[in-house]
């Protein structure tokens, strides 16, 4: 077994009786990048603290193989009192990497994610799309192996999170971790991803499984594709179906 992230039989159970998560199996190998759509509710977000062991499951098991582990959520919670760089900095000091190598690494960071000339600026000087952008350079900089985001550009305007969409798989193509990535947004699933995992309504179970056979780098205008509406239907239809 070398899968990154294996989920065997997933049950959560939460003490309150709640069961957020059924049963669910998926297994990450390097390169694959993976979304999960599903209804409001439906354990996603339960899903990736399963994953990344902020929480504990009640049934079945979790295998990871990555020696780093990234995690960015829907809002950056950034530092505020830290600049950009300094905030990107902070994963290299919590592993004692020596200066010179993290701010170099840092810098390196936010230059692939165009925010090169932002660097002293702190959190409240940047717009949310830039505050975004450190969210994930800080996520990048430590070179993780399994990388979770829990839909962290649901709060961004439609034109900024089509930007950023575009920025990240970039940086996937660049990077290959493995990635596993929440959202509501089925456009947003299909041009991420190698594939899209769809949730039923709670307690989630995954109901569909739909490849995305599209190489990387995925240029913006696929989005206009017809090959590209086929496959946003078939997740959409799978949604109706289930939630
Ligand atoms: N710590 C907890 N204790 C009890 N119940 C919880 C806890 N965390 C989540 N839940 C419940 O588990 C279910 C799934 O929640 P979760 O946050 O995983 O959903 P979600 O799919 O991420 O929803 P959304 O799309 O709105 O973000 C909900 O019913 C929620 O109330
Ligand atoms: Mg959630």
């Amino acid at each position: 077994m070398t899968s990154t992230l294996a989920l065997e039989g997933v049950t959560k159970r939460f003490p309150t009786g709640t069961v957020a998560v059924r049963e669910v199996s998926l297994a990450l190998e390097p390169g694959d990048f993976v979304t999960v759509v599903g209804p409001s509710g439906c354990g996603k977000s339960t899903l990736l603290r399963l994953a990344s062991g902020l929480e504990s499951v009640t049934g079945g098991s979790i295998d990871v193989r990555a020696a780093a582990t990234s995690y960015v959520f829907q809002d950056a919670t950034l530092l505020e009192w830290r600049s950009a760089l300094r905030n990107v900095e902070l994963v290299g000091e919590l592993r004692r990497i020596p200066k010179d190598e993290r701010r170099r690494r840092a810098q390196e960071a936010l230059d692939l994610v165009g925010l090169t000339g932002f660097e002293t600026q702190h959190p409240r000087q940047l717009s949310g799309g830039m505050r975004m952008r450190v969210s994930l350079a800080r996520a990048l900089v430590a070179d993780p192996d399994l990388a979770l985001f829990d839909e962290p550009f649901g709060a961004l305007d439609e034109i900024t999170r089509l930007q950023m969409q575009t920025e990240l798989q970039k940086l996937f193509q660049l990077k290959r971790f493995a990635g596993l990535f929440i959202t509501h947004s089925v456009s947003e699933a299909v041009y991420l991803s190698t594939r899209v995992l769809v949730m039923s309504g709670r307690p989630g179970r995954i109901v569909a499984e739909i490849a995305v056979p599209f190489p990387y780098p995925r240029p913006p205008e696929l989005r206009y594709e017809p090959e590209f509406a086929e496959l946003t239907g078939q997740v959409s239809h799978a949604l109706g179906e289930h939630s």
